[in-house]
């Protein structure tokens, strides 16, 4: 159920558990500082306890207080890509309740680039904010995939269809460096250009979301690789290019936009959930890099 700007203030203060949008995907989200409400979107993602939340400030003056001390560069990252879809994993403060962050030393801070949740976040103060989808489930990108999972009658902030449409990137600092948690809508390589190196993959292990299942929908997927062998008969692809033999091809837009294909991932990977779709073949003939490189990882993973 959409619902408007003051009633999602009024939701959030009286410690109800809420969507809203981001320009990545859409979050459920919680005042940082009511452990019930925390607690409830454990329960309705069916997340498990182990897999910290990410909090969301307005900008980095809300959030300095739960920062016990910036490493070495992380202003420049904040200062460059802030507000945007970047997740900074840094050590927190006392202020963090243990359960936002799973009760690691750490805790994820984002600056979200979106008026509407800007503004809300400024009247409300930080959000604790996971994927508004349930635990393995392709995200939200539109208030209809979080009715979808969540019922009709779940307030969801409007905010439209998300403009990235896949997460955020998350970054940590570890071992002396800077390493990728989470790709994400923010390249790599933008990245690199302002930390001046080369960015290494984190070990599984430093970002705990990384274990669990993601982004699948309930059809079986085939990753392809090579050219389209005519079976399965439902394709998930691209519309510059043909699949002879296919009957139905679900297109992520054109495979040179890797922009597009982000925006229309995950409402296509819940298309063939809506019209159920046992077998689809994913055509992941992409680049592997840039935004291609997460696109390419999100297919991967959703079709595991
Ligand atoms: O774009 C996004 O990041 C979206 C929007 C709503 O902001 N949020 C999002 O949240 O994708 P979620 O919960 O689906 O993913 C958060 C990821 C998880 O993989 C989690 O393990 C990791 O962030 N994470 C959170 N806190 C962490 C911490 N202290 N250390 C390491 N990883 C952490
Ligand atoms: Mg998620």
């Amino acid at each position: 159920m959409k619902i408007d700007f003051e009633t999602a203030v009024s939701e959030l203060k009286k410690g109800k558990v809420i969507a809203i949008p981001t320009e990545t995907v859409y979050g459920l989200a919680a005042s940082l500082f009511c452990e019930e409400a925390i607690a409830t979107i454990y329960r309705l993602k069916n997340r498990p306890q182990a897999n910290p939340l990410i909090v969301h400030g307005s900008c980095f003056d809300q959030v300095k207080n739960l920062i016990k001390e910036m490493p070495p560069k992380a202003a420049a990252l904040a200062n460059r890509f802030w507000p945007g879809p970047l997740t900074l994993i840094l050590p927190a403060t006392d202020l963090v309740p243990s359960l936002a962050r799973a009760g690691l030393p750490s805790v994820a801070i984002r600056i979200p680039n979106l008026t509407i949740t800007t503004k809300l976040l400024e009247r409300v103060g930080p959000l604790v904010a996971p994927s508004a989808n349930l635990s393995g489930r392709p995200s939200s990108t539109a208030p209809q995939h979080v009715e979808r999972d969540f019922g009709e009658e779940f307030q969801v902030l409007d905010g439209g269809v998300c403009t990235a449409g896949v997460e955020s990137t998350i970054l940590l600092f570890q071992e002396g460096e800077w390493q990728i948690g989470r790709v994400g809508a923010l390249a790599k390589e933008l990245l690199e250009e302002t930390l001046g190196e080369k960015i290494n993959h984190a070990k599984n292990a430093s970002c705990p979301g990384a274990h669990f299942k993601h982004y699948s929908p309930k059809a079986d997927l085939t990753l392809g690789e090579g050219d389209y062998p005519g079976t399965p008969a439902v394709v998930v692809g691209y519309s510059d290019r043909t699949y002879s033999g296919a009957t139905r091809l679900f297109s992520l837009g054109q495979s040179t936009d890797a922009e597009e294909v982000a925006h229309n991932l995950y409402h296509t990977l819940r298309q063939l959930d809506e019209e159920k779709i046992e077998a689809a073949w994913v055509d992941i003939r992409l680049p592997e890099t840039g935004l291609f490189a997460t696109l390419l990882e999100r297919l991967k993973r959703a079709g595991q």
